[in-house]
């Protein structure tokens, strides 16, 4: 973006320092509004959506952003009450209690811990600022964040940008899997000083679509828990679980590794956040929740229960005031029967799953010229490393083969890939699509 009109007519004297620095990166935007004129295919839309047909019986083949039938249904018969008031600064009540026991239900099969430790979820306004509170909550400007190499994009923003925070960052991959060993002994050489170590999790992965396996997640638990062992600060797991449930492969842990640290340790400080907004597709919705796990050595739970709760409602308070109330109503009727919402999310998870399996075969088929995805099982992104310029990969895939993908280029972190979310390609088009991107790779080789 260029800000030279600011300087030429004097108004950019008027900025405050943070507004002169602070810019939106247009990156991801410019590809994706790229993409919306020029490509065919278009694999930069990080949201799930393709025909009706495919999420919903008896309906027709219109391309659209894929829904709850069941939210959609109770958004459609709120009553003004549900829908004027303000909500409280925590939160609809009957959301809270709805998410709550969501979030229990979604964690009780897999893993084994003591529902009383789940407080209830405080209501922010998506993940992102649910995460973004949560670094406020528990560093200062200055200090360090620590996180994969693989990580979304807007990171850098909400963190750097806008918190003045630093962000380190370990590898996520070794080999075909998460390297859990190097994030154990990041967590441990950052507190060697004493310090608390803050990390964000993200799981399934933005860009690279990858969850942990079912043993990965154990043998992080184990290993964070030594480290907890030996150092003298706290670990504090922020669970960016804003594409929860998105699972398909059998050995990956079917839902967020939170679920491993309740009550696992009294230095791991465990704080889950997910949301309506991808979980429930209803993005614009822009309802999300936090959710702090207790320890029992940390004494009574309600009185921290509640000390947390006042913090987090501060921040919120003193940002957005309070958030949307009709869609926690919404989600919180749908809630009344577990069932359907689950078996509606299953029918999306099956189309996304279908268009993975797609995704995975097609690359596994083609000649992609020594191009090899990082590892990935879920989500809805798959992150291509590539050999030839990612940016000018992109702009000729979008130019010559009407294909649309998002680079990633950070040299820091040696990463140079192109970001393909499949969540928004049909199945039948990935391996045309796959076969075009090979094909302009090959272009840059002949
Ligand atoms: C890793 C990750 N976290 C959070 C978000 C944002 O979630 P929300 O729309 O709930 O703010 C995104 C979305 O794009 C994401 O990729």
């Amino acid at each position: 973006m260029d800000f030279s009109v600011l300087e030429k007519n004097g108004l950019k004297d008027m900025l405050s320092k943070t507004a002169v620095d602070i810019f939106l990166p247009d990156g991801i935007f410019y590809w994706s509004g790229r993409a919306k004129k020029e490509a065919e295919i278009n694999g930069t839309i990080g949201s799930a959506r393709g025909r009706t047909s495919h999420f919903l019986e008896d309906a027709d083949d219109t391309v659209r952003t894929f829904y709850l039938p069941s939210v959609i249904e109770a958004l459609r018969k709120l009553d003004p009450e549900q829908i004027a008031p303000y909500a409280p600064i925590a939160g609809a009540p009957a959301f809270r209690k709805a998410w709550r026991k969501w979030v229990i239900n979604k964690l009780s099969p897999h893993y084994d811990f003591d529902a009383d430790l789940i407080c209830t979820p405080i209501v922010v306004p998506g993940a992102t600022p649910g995460i973004a509170y949560l670094s406020r909550m528990f560093l200062s400007p200055g200090d360090t964040l620590l996180c994969h190499d693989r990580h979304w994009e807007n990171y850098e923003l909400m963190y750097e940008d806008c918190q003045g925070l630093k962000i380190d960052t370990v590898p996520l991959f070794s080999g075909g899997g998460m390297d859990v060993g190097a994030f154990a002994a990041k967590v441990k050489s950052m507190a060697a000083s004493g310090n608390n170590v803050v990390t964000v999790l993200n799981f399934p992965n933005n860009p690279s679509g990858y969850m942990p396996t079912i043993r990965e997640g154990e043998e992080l638990r184990s290993a964070l828990v030594k480290v907890a062992d030996e150092i003298a600060g706290k670990i504090i797991l922020i669970f960016d679980d804003a594409y929860e449930g998105y699972v398909f492969e059998e050995d990956v842990a079917p839902v967020s590794i939170f679920g491993h640290f309740v009550g696992a340790h009294p230095d791991i400080v465990a704080i889950k956040c997910d949301g309506a907004t991808k979980e429930f597709l209803l993005y614009g919705g822009r309802v999300a929740a936090v959710t702090f796990a207790h320890h029992p050595d940390w004494g009574d739970k309600d009185a921290v229960f509640a000390a947390l709760e006042n913090k987090m409602k501060a921040f919120i308070r003193g940002s957005i005031s309070n958030c949307n109330r009709a869609a926690q109503e919404a989600v919180a009727a749908a809630l009344e029967d577990e069932y359907i919402v689950a078996r509606e999310r299953q029918t999306i998870n099956d189309v996304l799953a279908d268009r993975y399996r797609a995704l995975k075969t097609a690359i596994g088929n083609a000649d992609m010229k020594g191009c090899v995805p990082d590892p990935f099982n879920s989500g809805f992104f798959c992150s291509l490393n590539v050999n030839v310029p990612a940016e000018e990969l992109a702009d000729k895939l979008l130019g010559e083969y009407r294909v649309g993908v998002i680079p990633i280029v950070n040299s820091k972190l040696g990463i140079n890939a192109v970001r393909i979310a499949f969540c928004s390609v049909e199945s039948e088009m990935i391996e045309e699509m796959v076969d075009r991107i090979s094909k302009a790779v090959a272009d840059f080789w002949t």
